[in-house]
């Protein structure tokens, strides 16, 4: 359904994350195939197809690339630079903002896709050593030379915000927005409304949590980036469940699942929003992607906003 805008094109207000399939969690015999998964979320409209050169490292982008095959032109696809791995297991990342570093990524992200442009290219971090303007500026370059459509941030204040749309439009701001992560909602999502550009919203699913899947007793080795979050201690996630159990009571008036009013919730609230839920299977897809369908009612909102806060930090 393609019922937001990205760039000023239609766009689906469910989006792929498509980390997962190569990066940040570990393998899972229960997955479909990654073809499978892209080609059934174009049939969805399920348009934007969200990716970044550090997922693998690299491994992620030369997947979507070989999956995409001849439906290009269905997808948005979106992928990032300025962040580089330092250490696979357990995984440690670190900023690169230096431009000479955006354009070669740019040159790799486009051969590994194998596309002539990018719909989509995000600053996956905003480097503290190199000034934000320098490497603002080499990613609008990189949109006057044509290899991107448009940029985007991860991320970042409203004070860096408004630097980088004094160089050049930011098109997209992406940070984490879910019932349990909601610190975009205190100025970010605004500052996207009065400027015209997309919030996309990731891991909108708690990283799997808000589904209900995840409880106190699930196994994460250390192949896993959750084994190293805090909010995935076996003792908060017993302590978090009460935030699950919010979702699930409106869920059960609704004939929904946890994860689908999880989803209603973070696109109730901003019309500027696009919810990027990643899976690795074909039903979860067909599942989040109806979540685009569901109408929460005011009481619903105000109940699940009152739901408790999570115990630990995202990070
Ligand atoms: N900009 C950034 O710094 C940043 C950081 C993190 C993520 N992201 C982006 O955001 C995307 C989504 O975030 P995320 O993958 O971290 O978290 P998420 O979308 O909140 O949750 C993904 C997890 O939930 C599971 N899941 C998905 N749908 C489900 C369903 N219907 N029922 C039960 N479980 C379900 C997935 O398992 P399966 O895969 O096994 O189905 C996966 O483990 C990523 O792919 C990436 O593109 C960006």
């Amino acid at each position: 359904v393609l019922s937001r805008t990205l760039d000023a094109r239609p766009v689906g207000a469910i989006g792929l994350g498509c980390m997962g399939m190569t990066f940040a969690y570990a393998a899972d015999p229960a997955s479909d195939d990654p073809a499978a998964v892209v080609d059934r979320a174009l049939d969805l409209g399920v348009t934007v197809l969200d990716t970044a050169d550090v997922y693998g490292p690299f491994s992620n982008e030369e997947l979507l690339g070989k999956v995409l095959g001849g439906r290009r032109e269905a997808a948005f696809l979106a992928t990032k630079c300025g962040l580089v791995v330092t250490r696979p297991e357990p995984l440690q990342v670190t900023p690169d903002g230096r431009p000479e570093h955006v354009r070669a990524a740019a040159d790799g992200s486009l051969r590994r896709l194998g596309v002539d442009t990018i719909d989509l290219f995000q600053l996956h971090r905003v480097d503290p050593a190199v000034p934000l303007e320098d490497t603002w500026g080499a990613m609008a370059e990189l949109v006057a030379a044509g290899k991107v459509r448009a940029v985007g941030m991860s991320e970042v204040t409203v004070d860096q915000l408004d630097r980088a749309a004094a160089i050049h439009p930011v098109a997209a701001v992406q940070s984490e927005l879910s019932l349990w992560s909601r610190e975009p909602l205190d100025g970010v999502v605004g500052w996207c409304e009065r400027h015209g550009a997309t919030f996309i919203a990731y891991s909108p699913l708690g990283r799997g949590f808000l589904t209900g899947a995840i409880t106190a007793a699930t196994a994460f080795g250390p192949a896993d980036f959750r084994s190293q979050l805090p909010r995935f201690t076996p003792a908060a996630r017993a302590a978090n469940q009460a935030i699950v159990a919010a979702l699930a009571a409106v869920a059960a008036r609704h004939g929904a699942a946890p994860g689908q009013v999880a989803l209603a919730w973070v696109l109730a609230q901003s019309r500027s929003i696009v919810a990027i839920p990643g899976t690795r299977r074909v039903a979860r897809l067909e599942e989040n992607a109806a979540a685009a369908e569901l109408r929460l009612t005011a009481a619903d909102l105000a109940e699940l906003t009152a739901a408790p806060l999570p115990e630990q930090t995202r990070y």
